[in-house]
């Protein structure tokens, strides 16, 4: 098969893994920069170009989309879903994943189980925002903080209004999440491909730290799933609609919570950590399932 990984970075540890699996599988693979793709949006016949030249039909893709380019990579994206390519995440479902509101209300509708949260951009009573999650102590989330930056633990309610009102004269956009102290600084990462968790590892703070982030300090090893929490990973990746990703699960006394969905999960630290060819994984999923106009929703957005 012909594969294109988008991806901005051939020398990333997952972009690499993913072409070494393509080519040990005997498949053609280019690696192609998603800000550099460029396209006529109203061309009745839609097509790629990049470096001058319109990309060749291929297979399927691989979107490999950092947070940062999520506007033009999902829609380079969808422009290979209206040529009928088969995208491996769909571009409607990375733009879900990327909006943590909108994931939560998606996998709240579902049944899933999640921490308490509560959102807010301007509340009139911070006091009720607090109460309304269980009150202290709470987690307070930057909605655009990642690795673990801007997650704070606020352990009384005088603390947890006073942070509020920090961020929010700061006109960020948070969250209020009930905080699932039994999980004890651990996570668990779980890598669903094609509804299935295909490895999974516990990801444990370091000594003092309730947020299990690898740049914190972290460090991950392999984990054994319950049944349930197996299914609640399937259902997450299920309700996103993602073909690939990364699950986020606390284990809590009320059962699994599902903290997060990445659309581009790492395979550095899972395949480090579980000895698993989850690039592998990946591409046998596209060879079983990468048919023309396969995608749910080719482009409709
Ligand atoms: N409600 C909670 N209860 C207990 N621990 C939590 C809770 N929310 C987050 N944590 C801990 O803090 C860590 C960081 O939180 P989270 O994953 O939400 O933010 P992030 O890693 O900065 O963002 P992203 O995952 O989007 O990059 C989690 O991995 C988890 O260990
Ligand atoms: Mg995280």
């Amino acid at each position: 098969m012909k594969i294109a990984i988008l991806s901005r970075n051939e020398n990333l540890y997952s972009t690499k893994r993913l072409k070494e699996a393509c080519l040990l599988r005997g498949h053609e693979v280019d690696i192609i920069d998603t800000l550099h793709c460029y396209m006529d949006i109203t061309s009745a016949r839609p097509a790629v170009r990049y470096h001058g030249k319109e990309l060749p039909k291929y297979d399927a893709i691989i979107p490999r989309i950092g947070a940062s380019v999520t506007f033009y990579g999902t829609a380079v994206a969808r422009q290979f879903e209206m040529m009928g390519t088969f995208n491996v995440n769909e571009s409607v479902a990375i733009s879900r994943s990327r909006d943590k509101l909108r994931s939560l209300q998606l996998l709240s509708r579902k049944g899933i189980g999640l921490p308490r949260t509560g959102f807010a951009s301007k509340p009139d009573n911070i006091k009720d925002l607090i109460k309304n999650v269980g009150g202290a102590p709470v987690v307070i989330k930057l909605l655009e903080g990642t690795q673990g930056i801007g997650v704070v633990l606020a352990d009384t309610a005088k603390a947890a209004e006073s942070i509020i009102e920090a961020f929010m004269g700061l006109k960020a956009n948070i969250l209020v999440q009930e905080f699932i102290k039994e999980a004890g600084g651990a996570d668990i990462r779980c890598l669903v491909i094609g509804g299935r968790v295909v490895a999974a590892m516990k990801r444990q703070g370091a000594e003092g730290e309730f947020r299990s982030n690898l740049h914190r300090g972290g460090s991950a090893e392999v984990v054994r799933l319950s049944k349930e929490e197996r299914a609640t990973a399937i259902a997450a990746a299920k309700a996103m609609g993602l073909n690939c990703c990364g699950v986020d699960l606390l284990r809590s006394h009320n059962g699994p919570m599902v903290m997060e969905v990445n659309s581009s999960p790492g395979l550095e630290g899972i395949e480090k950590a579980t000895g698993l060819d989850v690039a592998g994984k990946l591409i046998e999923f596209i060879e079983k399932n990468a048919k023309e106009n396969a995608n749910k929703t080719r482009g409709k957005g």
